[in-house]
């Protein structure tokens, strides 16, 4: 029993070496799931000596990886310290050298360590600690497995934790940095810095790193999409995420709004992004609901309201945190949800446009009533939109980093389908 299992072990290391040298991969593809009571979305990594399984926030403008886990710190025998000065340290955009002198050195205590902050979305904690590598697992589109033998993430303090998901042990970031999970895969892999995310309501989507290919249906949504410019924002908008001048998140220029056929008449300067960094739109997984500027909330929340009146759409009081919620009872169902006035945020043209239908921007808060899902984010929020998770759901994303284009598709309810048939051929 022993000797045939070390080597049908054995036989699969050398299956696994040989698909990593042999055979370039097209695209990596992870799981993403919502969680349903804090509604965040995360997805699965395996990493270290034992491939340890590790569930973390998927965070779309997030810097880097970063976990603790005591699961890891066990079998870590293959971690390694990123060291000050040396190219990994160059290329993570490190900030500072860590001393720390536990005998023998441990994940989280190492001299001489590359450092950085991570940073906690949820709670705005950012925790200082010291860089380190170890080899992360990956599945490629057709089924292999391969390695990133020099993954670099940081070994977090566990209070970081705090505010993640029940079950979650850190976040994994997709933002604009060169260790970001797309850049470090792209970078080991040769492949294009790109990566399409398909964020379910319910059920498992998939994050698909580097190209396809996509199942047949995706295929051929994938064919028809919009596309529009991912502008960067010169200041960074949260504590330390920025490289260089630039923030690591991905902001799309908004450039106005519009409920059924109505432009909404807002204050121009909140859309675009100042020299100080404030105003403009991101996209952020790691927000439950759009968050809007109060201007903006306000007059998308009145022409709502007026729009659904005319619908005989019934208003009730409104139940935190929205502003306006109705009586679900007067409301019509179809195929992309429940019947209100379309919500369109327009990008470089008329004709490029995002649009929400009741799906994504409605919420239901109790069998009878339906709020509308965007939040007043009050006067003086730093970005005046931040499209969140209700707002993204059910939509192909694709990310082109390389060429800073995002390509997006209509509601994949309109194609009968949803994130979670989203999936490699
Ligand atoms: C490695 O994983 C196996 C199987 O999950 C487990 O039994 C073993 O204890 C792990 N080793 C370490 C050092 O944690
Ligand atoms: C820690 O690293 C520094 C810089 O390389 C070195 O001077 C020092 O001796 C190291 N300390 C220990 C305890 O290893
Ligand atoms: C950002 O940095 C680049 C290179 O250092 C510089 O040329 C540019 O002017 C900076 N932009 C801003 C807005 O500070
Ligand atoms: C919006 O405009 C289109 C085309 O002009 C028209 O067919 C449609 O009925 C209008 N919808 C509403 C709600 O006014
Ligand atoms: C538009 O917004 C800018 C930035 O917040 C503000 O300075 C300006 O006063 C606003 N203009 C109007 C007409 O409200």
């Amino acid at each position: 029993m022993v000797p045939s299992l070390v080597i049908t072990l054995f036989s699969f290391l050398v299956l696994f070496s040989l698909s990593n040298a042999a055979t370039k991969p097209k695209g990596f593809i992870f799981p993403i799931k919502k969680d349903s009571t804090s509604l965040q979305y995360y997805t699965t990594i395996q990493i270290g000596a034992n491939s340890t399984s590790l569930d973390v926030v998927v965070d779309l403008g997030g810097k880097f990886f970063w976990f603790n886990s005591a699961e890891y710190f066990s079998a870590a025998s293959t971690y390694r310290p990123i060291r000050c000065g040396t190219k990994l340290c160059r290329i993570a955009n490190g900030v500072g050298c860590v001393f720390c002198f536990l005998s023998p050195p441990v994940p989280g205590c190492t001299n001489n360590t590359c450092s950085d902050y991570a940073h906690n979305p949820f709670t705005g904690t950012l925790g200082y600690s010291g860089l380190g590598e170890d080899t992360l697992h990956v599945y490629a589109t057709n089924g292999a497995k391969y390695v990133s033998p020099h993954f670099p993430f940081q070994f977090s303090d566990p209070v970081l934790r705090e505010g993640l998901a029940t079950g979650t042990q850190g976040l994994i970031g997709l933002g604009r940095t060169n260790i970001a999970l797309q850049a470090q895969l792209a970078s080991s892999f040769k492949l294009r810095q790109k990566f399409a995310l398909c964020v379910p309501s319910s059920g498992d989507g998939n994050i698909i790193i580097g190209g396809g290919p996509y199942n047949a249906a995706f295929q051929k949504i994938s064919k028809s999409l919009f596309s529009t410019s991912l502008i960067r924002n010169p200041v960074a908008t949260w504590p330390n995420e920025k490289i260089g001048n630039l923030t690591v998140e991905y902001f799309i220029n908004v450039k106005s709004i519009r409920v059924g056929n109505k432009t909404l008449s807002l204050n121009a300067t909140l859309l675009s992004i100042d020299k100080n960094g404030n105003g403009g739109t991101n996209l952020r997984t790691v927000r439950p609901y759009t968050i809007l500027h109060t201007s903006i909330f306000r007059a998308l929340a009145n022409e709502f309201v007026k729009e659904a009146a005319a619908m005989n759409i019934k208003r009730v009081a409104s139940v935190a945190p929205f502003g306006a919620c109705f009586n679900s009872k007067t409301i019509a169902n179809s195929k992309t949800g429940p019947v209100v006035p379309t919500i369109d945020l327009v990008l470089q043209s008329k004709s490029v446009y995002w649009r929400f239908y009741g799906s994504n921007s409605m919420v239901k808060v109790n069998n009878d009533v339906l709020c509308l899902g965007f939040v007043d984010g009050g006067l003086d929020p730093i970005t005046s939109i931040s499209v969140g998770g209700h707002q993204l759901e059910n939509y192909l994303l694709e990310f082109d980093v390389t060429s800073s284009k995002l390509r997006f598709s209509p509601s994949l309810q309109l194609s009968d389908t949803s994130c979670s048939q989203f999936k490699a051929s």
